[in-house]
């Protein structure tokens, strides 16, 4: 198993696996959006990573750019959304390999902190923690599953304000 940056022509192949390991009727939803994330020019740089086998794509983690409405400009950050390994291939710590090769490449890339909103059993895992005071772009039913990760020096409860996701993740139906 190789994990390594997308290709601009493998769109349609990361929405596929997205599709059907999410399912009905998630997946479709999450297929359009990954369309739509792509060419949206305020979701960039994005950070795709997928994992191939037997030039097989069996696992999808994408990155993209978020801003921090009430905070310095200085910081930079990210959301991860969304995160996805075939079914047939579950279990076998593939996700968790995509999202730390994937914060591990954007820390180098001198990113502060990247958020995710998912289950705290499986983030909290890599390092994501809920205990930040930086709102999300909506409110949420599960605040706990709003949870962040500071990359570089600094604290992330240095600083307050509330996330804006690029224009395609910012739609309420995400969230
Ligand atoms: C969630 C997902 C990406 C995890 O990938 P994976 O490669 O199967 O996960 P890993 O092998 O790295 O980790 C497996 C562990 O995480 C746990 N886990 C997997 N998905 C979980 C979830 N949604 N919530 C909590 N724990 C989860 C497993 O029980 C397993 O625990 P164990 O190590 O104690 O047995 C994958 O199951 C998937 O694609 N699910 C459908 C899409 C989805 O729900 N994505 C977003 C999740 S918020």
């Amino acid at each position: 198993m190789k994990i390594r940056q997308s290709t601009s022509d493998e769109t349609a192949l990361i929405s596929d696996l997205h599709r059907s390991a999410f399912g009905d009727p998630e997946g479709e939803t999450i297929a359009k959006l990954i369309n739509q994330l792509f060419s949206d020019q305020s979701a960039q740089p994005i950070l795709s990573l997928v994992a191939e086998e037997n030039s097989t794509l069996i696992g999808s983690v994408i990155f993209s750019k978020v801003t921090i409405d009430g905070a310095s400009d200085c910081i930079s950050a990210c959301i991860l959304a969304p995160l996805a390994v075939h079914k047939e291939h579950q279990g076998k710590g593939i996700g968790m390999k995509l999202m730390k090769q994937g914060l591990e490449t954007l820390q180098q890339r001198g990113v502060h902190f990247v958020f995710v909103l998912g289950d705290p059993a499986y983030y909290t895992r890599a390092g994501f923690s809920s205990d930040h005071k930086i709102n999300a772009p909506h409110k949420l039913e599960y605040p706990e599953a709003w949870m962040a990760i500071s990359l570089q020096d600094k604290q992330l409860s240095s600083v307050n304000g509330t996330v804006q996701c690029a224009t395609t993740l910012n739609a309420p139906e995400h969230w």
